[in-house]
């Protein structure tokens, strides 16, 4: 009996892992990790403002480690909006990446303004994506 029931716990959680991809990443998920982002730049922001290379640090690799993740929302998209939508999403993570890794190399060697240059240059890649398919 109890091995019974053990079988049925395992066969149950893979079931739930199943049903997890075959939905693959959830609104909730997108959410989620479009908020760790802004907390990133927030820190980073909180590190420019106090003159906090360790801020800028956390704030950079927080809003980098979430930023790997997102996918674009593509529910009822044709094959042409998805794919765009999906390269659209790399390019624009790929930007986020970059920018935030220059951003923290700039600050670490004097040069501030370089520094928020490419913070405000990441957050306009955030309302790229945002304008272009975030409503759809
Ligand atoms: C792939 C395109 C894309 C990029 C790039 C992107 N976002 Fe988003 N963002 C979305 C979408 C889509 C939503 C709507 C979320 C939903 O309801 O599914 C969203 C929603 C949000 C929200 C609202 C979350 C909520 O609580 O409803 C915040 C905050 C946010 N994004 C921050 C950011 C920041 C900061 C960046 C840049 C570092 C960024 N986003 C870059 C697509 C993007």
């Amino acid at each position: 009996m109890k091995i019974i029931r053990k079988g049925l716990l395992a066969y149950s959680l893979t079931g739930v892992i199943l049903i997890n991809n075959a939905f693959g990443y959830s609104q909730e998920e997108r959410i989620k990790d479009m908020r760790a982002m802004e907390d990133g730049l927030q820190q980073m922001q909180k590190g420019f403002l106090y003159n906090n290379l360790q801020d800028i640090q956390k704030g950079a690799e927080l809003l980098k480690k979430h930023t790997a993740k997102i996918e674009p929302p593509v529910e009822g998209a044709d094959e042409f909006k998805r794919s765009y939508a999906y390269d659209l999403t790399k390019r624009e993570a790929n930007k986020i990446i970059k920018l935030a890794d220059e951003a923290v190399k700039e600050y670490k060697e004097h040069r501030a303004r370089q520094a928020m240059n490419n913070f405000t240059k990441i957050l306009k890649q955030c309302m790229t994506c945002h304008a272009r398919i975030r409503k759809w």
